[in-house]
């Protein structure tokens, strides 16, 4: 089974924030699950280079845009790279394959009859790269994402007929039986959706007289492609499109386009409409998450209240930030984010509960073992794995299958705290002095059922998930060994072995004060 994901292609006017960094994560965490549950997945990420506001913002660096885009979208790599994000492709829009593939595009529409030129007088917001009319713009006259102005564009531009997808779309989206359903996520966001939609479609401008800084009109080179036909159609063109016989092609279309609901309009109703005039399939399924704000702003650079990746990044640790990222709002609405939430967050789930239970259980079998994993009579596993793993399958599983990230790791937490209870249920150095062998039976049954989370925390926390499994004395790749249970079943013969040695856990998670 293929599995195909997205993140939005990102403008390149700065560096990336802990905004897309959230998206992005969120995107990884989803690749990975879905690979270790053995799909075949392509995820793709990438950057959005064309376009006004890239032109302005290469210009105020005194840069030629293509300069200024080869430097911007090697820092979004980067930071990809320090998050431990696993794409399998990174698409540029000034690559050649995507300049051929929206060109085709955009020959098609006009092929079949769905272009035509008209003159056009609006209101453009660079920050958005859109037209708006004025009932979208807040008291103050002000674009509400940008708080900037939009400036009156009028040029003679050529126009995709919208209009005439209003229908096909409120049947795709509304009708889950449709063959060719396109399912919006969460629930409010795809009624905002066909309420909007059943208000009427205007047709859209999808060209630009006035601006070089695009794709050239196959069929009037005096006009540049409008930058968001471009971006969207990155999507098709990782698959290999135009040339279908391309082996990636296999993965369209998409499964998921992730995003924020500031672009959700452009994917759920002008994307499909772009491809159902060209005759292709159209995504499956698009899933809106909320914003980061502060103090109920979103944050975003041009509103200065952004925050670097880097910076949280070097105060929590990467794979700390990854699942904080994404635990500590639920997905879907927006949500504040501030320093002292996450470290509330980091402390009470990774420093109490998950670092306290991997210190403890080490220690002891430190103590009464000699760093040897103890050997537990029979084959059976304990009650205690037992219902670990019935809070993985069904918490855990059925909140990923929904993208619920929050109430997955929350699961997590959940199945960690059940281990710590026991333990002090068991009080193990009780039964030191009079049951050695009891005591052996439960430092095994604790060690197991760590192995085991360990196997569904590897999405959020790739490089400590692995370390911990090492540290527990479980062989290889904690990876591998995942797809592996999900393939063959509950298989005990993965985890910690009676007689392995385990590792000094030092500390995992520092407390933050
Ligand atoms: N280039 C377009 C996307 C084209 S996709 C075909 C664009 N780029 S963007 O750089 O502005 O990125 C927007 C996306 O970044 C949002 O949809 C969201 O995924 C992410 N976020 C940006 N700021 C964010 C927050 N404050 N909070 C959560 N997500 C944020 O739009």
């Amino acid at each position: 089974m293929k599995f195909y994901i997205t993140t939005p292609i990102y403008y390149l006017n700065d560096e990336p924030h802990i905004g897309h960094a959230y998206t992005t994560i969120a995107a990884d965490i989803m690749a990975r699950w879905k690979k270790i549950r053995g799909f075949d997945v392509f995820f793709l990420t990438g950057s959005d280079e064309h376009g006004a506001k890239i032109a302005a913002a290469a210009k105020e660096k005194g840069k030629t845009p293509q300069e200024f885009t080869d430097e911007m979208s090697g820092k979004f790599k980067e930071i990809w790279k320090l998050l431990n994000i696993s794409y399998s492709d990174f698409i540029r829009t000034t690559e050649e394959r995507h300049i051929k593939s929206v060109q085709t595009i955009i020959q098609t529409l006009y092929d079949n009859g769905l272009i035509y030129k008209n003159k056009y007088e609006a209101l453009y917001c660079i920050g958005c790269e859109k037209f708006m009319s004025e009932k979208e713009l807040d008291e103050n006259g002000l674009c509400p994402y940008h708080k900037a102005k939009p400036v009156l564009q009028s040029e003679e531009n050529y126009f995709f007929k919208l209009s005439q997808f209003q229908q096909p779309l409120l049947e795709r989206i509304t009708d889950p039986s449709h063959k060719e359903h396109l399912e919006i996520c969460p629930e409010e966001r795809k009624n905002e959706i066909t309420g909007k939609l059943k208000l009427g479609l205007e047709d859209i401008s999808v060209s630009r007289a006035a601006l070089s800084w695009g794709i050239p009109l196959p069929f009037d080179k005096e006009q540049t492609i409008y930058v968001w036909v471009d971006a969207l159609v990155n999507y098709i063109t990782a698959t290999g499109y135009p040339n279908t016989a391309d082996a990636l092609y296999k993965f369209w279309p998409s499964d998921i386009h992730l995003m924020a609901k500031d672009i959700l309009w452009f994917h759920s109703v002008i994307w499909p409409a772009i491809l159902m005039g060209c005759g292709l399939p159209i995504p499956k399924q698009i899933y809106s998450h909320g914003f980061f704000t502060i103090d109920g702003n979103k944050m975003s650079k041009s509103l200065g209240n952004a925050i670097s990746p880097r910076y949280l990044a070097d105060s929590f640790g990467i794979d700390p930030l990854r699942y904080l990222a994404v635990s500590l709002i639920p997905f879907g609405p927006d949500g504040d984010i501030s320093y002292s939430a996450l470290k509330a967050k980091y402390n009470e789930d990774l420093a109490d509960n998950l670092g306290n239970l991997i210190s403890r259980v080490i220690k002891m079998a430190a103590k009464y073992f000699d760093l040897i994993v103890p050997k537990a009579s029979g084959e059976e596993s304990s009650a205690l794995f037992k219902s670990v793993k019935n809070v993985l399958e069904n918490d855990f599983e059925s909140e990923m299958d929904n993208f619920q990230l929050h109430k997955a790791a929350f699961a997590l937490q959940k199945a960690l705290t059940l281990i710590n209870q026991q333990i002090e249920n068991d009080a193990p150095w009780k039964l030191a002095k009079t049951d050695r062998e009891d005591l052996a039976q439960k430092i095994f049954s604790y060690l197991q059922s760590i192995d085991l989370i360990l196997i569904y925390l590897f999405p959020f926390m790739p490089s400590l998930s692995q370390k911990i499994w090492t540290i527990c004395a479980a062989q290889g790749s904690v990876e591998e060994s995942a797809k592996q249970y999900f393939k063959k079943g509950a298989s005990l013969s993965i985890f910690s072995k009676a007689g392995a040695k385990l590792l000094d856990s030092g500390i995992l998670f520092p407390k933050k004060v």
